[in-house]
């Protein structure tokens, strides 16, 4: 949440840092800012709102600001204070001489900002942030060394934090540190490129230092130094990004969500490849160093996560405790870390991220690491502070996803457990082979399986016309097919702003079904298997309520038809593996349903693409 740049070297500098806010709106989208350094001089400039604003304000002074080279810049997602132009970023010490822009929190704000009031700094925002620049310009009054000001201001600082800092008193000079919050440095020929994450980076160089904690870089167009927290120079560690500019063009479709949809089929195709060559083979999972003993010693299983990653989770429990004989459970991450857990050395936790930058997972993840589990961590990026955390890794390949609702991230998180589920019974012995080819077999074909239903998406459109004028939406399942309705509700809810839940179907008669009547629809996600009978029950249960009943089902049953309003249908598909194909429709369905009420599909109101705060 919240996005950093900012830019040192020979180029005017304003287009840059507007591009790279651009490739983090994802981040945030409250307000946005940046700062300029002229010869003698700091200008800032902020907005309310989307980056448009931002690029509005700036087009009245294009001439004054197109001399300048160096400069930070900010995209807001606001924690303390509201979006509003005064606590928009970038923030000034009292003097105005120091701007900076921060992505994080920071816990002891409140003491701090007593002390510096104290001290006779004067505060002009409700920010955390703006502690930040009066306690670095209060150093540098003393110590007058930018670098040093911020390594002994960060002393200072609980929390988490990626800071970027310019002064007035250095012509072209930014200092960059960080604490449990991501910041790289692209590297250039005489110009660095600071961001927060790398597609602010990439179309301009695929080499870039990612910053350690407490680490601080003084960086100019020739030169950059990095020092840890007591002051000793290191080298600084120079990778290649592998990344693509292309990835973040919306390649015709109207959204980065639809878009991202309809890559699913390729997506699994991409995670699969290498990983299951053929279902005669065992799976190979090159970064997963679970050895026969260590899953045999095992006791449990815990998965961590939020959001959308969570429902991913849950999938994961019921596929592992199908083939793998183990105990596991399942808990959002933010639950996790404030209780006592029984978890050692015979626990493997898995933490689930698509970004790896989940604030609440990645304190999860730290904690069971220091109680002695093995860690696994399954994202979309390989690159991020979670995988630096981990002891296994399997890297879903889902490419960037840039609309804040997570789609085709989830499809890989599934497949993931798929794979991480077959992989484990084949090590331990706990499934019986046979059962496992024809497992990977149907893995195999799941994506002409999506296909299908990308091809009869004007079905799924006509049924969104039809109820996208309701309040309240239910979605029930029962199963593996449960984290399906759940996740089918929060696409919903984030993209429409529609009330949407999820619940097990045989939880509706104890409470929620008090809800229903001739205005809510309900939603049921109806897969032929164990408990299709019993699910077909409570949609009747329902329909006696005089709820709009839908079906998504893989049933050609006649009598179905009398029961439900609106079928969609999915291809045939065994029940275990009806969460990869049953969720795309529901994907399709918030997605239209939100495209015609008008709603901002790529950004929601009030969410972030990256929760980087707990
Ligand atoms: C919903 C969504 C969020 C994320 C959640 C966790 O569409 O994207 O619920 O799933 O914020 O994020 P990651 O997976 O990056 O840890």
């Amino acid at each position: 949440m919240c996005g950093i740049v900012g830019y040192v070297g020979y180029k005017p500098v304003v287009d840059i840092l507007i591009d790279g806010l651009e490739q983090l709106e994802y981040r945030g989208y409250d307000s946005s800012g940046i700062a300029v350094k002229f010869d003698a001089d700091l200008k800032v400039y902020k907005a309310e709102g989307k980056l448009q604003n931002l690029k509005d304000v700036l087009k009245q002074h294009s001439k004054e600001i197109s001399a300048a080279k160096t400069g930070i810049g900010h995209i807001r997602w606001a924690t303390h204070g509201a979006p509003t132009v005064l606590n928009a970023h970038p923030h000034t010490c009292s003097c105005g001489n120091l701007v900076i822009v921060h992505n994080g929190i920071i816990e002891n704000f409140k003491e701090l900002r007593e002390k510096l009031t104290k001290q006779g700094c004067v505060f002009k925002t409700q920010t955390d942030t703006e502690i930040a620049a009066h306690l670095i310009a209060s150093i540098y009054a003393r110590v007058k060394d930018l670098t040093e000001a911020v390594r002994l201001a960060i002393k200072e600082l609980d929390g988490a934090f990626a800071l970027c800092v310019m002064h007035n008193d250095y012509k072209d000079t930014l200092v960059v540190t960080k604490r449990n919050a991501p910041l790289l440095v692209g590297i250039g020929e005489d110009e660095f490129f600071v961001a927060s994450d790398v597609p602010a980076v990439i179309k301009h160089t695929k080499k870039a230092m990612y910053l350690n904690d407490n680490q601080i870089a003084a960086l100019t167009p020739k030169s950059m130094q990095l020092i840890d927290e007591n002051g000793n120079v290191l080298e600084p560690k120079i990778e290649v990004l592998p990344w693509e500019p292309v990835a973040l063009s919306k390649m015709g479709y109207k959204h980065f969500m639809l878009k991202e949809i309809n890559e699913q089929p390729d997506v699994i195709r991409n995670i699969l490849f290498g990983k299951l060559h053929t279902p005669l083979e065992p799976i190979v999972l090159d970064e997963v160093k679970l050895d026969r003993k260590t899953l045999k010693d095992l006791n449990r299983i815990q998965i961590i996560a939020c959001g959308t990653s969570l429902h991913a989770a849950m999938a994961g429990k019921y596929l592992i405790e199908s083939f793998c004989d183990i105990a596991v459970d399942v808990e959002a991450s933010s639950e996790y870390i404030y209780r006592k857990t029984v978890t050692d050395s015979k626990t493997l936790v898995i933490g689930v991220s698509q970004s790896g930058e989940t604030a609440d997972t990645i304190t999860a993840v730290k904690q069971s690491k220091a109680k002695g589990s093995h860690i696994l961590i399954i994202t979309n990026r390989p690159d991020s502070a979670m995988a630096r955390e981990a002891d296994s890794l399997i890297p879903v390949n889902a490419g960037i996803e840039v609309s804040v609702a997570a789609t085709k991230s989830y499809l890989a998180q599934l497949i993931s457990f798929y794979l991480l589920a077959f992989y484990m019974a084949e090590i331990k012995g706990s499934t019986d082979k046979a059962l496992l080819q024809s497992m990977k077999t149907e893995l195999m074909l799941l994506p002409q399986k999506i296909e299908q239903i990308l091809a009869s998406a004007d079905k799924i459109k006509e049924c969104a016309k039809l109820y996208s004028n309701t309040r309240d939406f239910i979605y029930i399942a029962r199963g593996i097919n449960l984290a399906t309705a759940l996740e089918g509700a929060l696409k919903l809810k984030e993209i429409s702003y529609i009330n949407a839940t999820g619940y097990a179907a045989g939880e509706l008669k104890h409470g929620p079904i008090a809800m229903l009547d001739e205005t809510m629809p309900v939603l049921s996600i109806l897969i032929k298997g164990c408990v299709y009978e019993k699910l077909l029950s409570n949609s009747e249960e329902a329909k006696a309520r005089n709820a709009r009943m839908i079906a998504l089902t893989n049933s050609k049953d006649e009598k179905l038809n009398d029961l439900f309003d609106f079928i969609i249908r999915i291809p045939e598909i065994q029940e275990i593996f009806s969460p990869v194909v049953a969720i795309v429709p529901l994907q399709l369905l918030a997605y239209y349903i939100a495209e015609f009420l008008g709603k901002d599909v790529d950004q929601p109101r009030n969410l972030a693409k990256s929760v980087t705060v707990e």
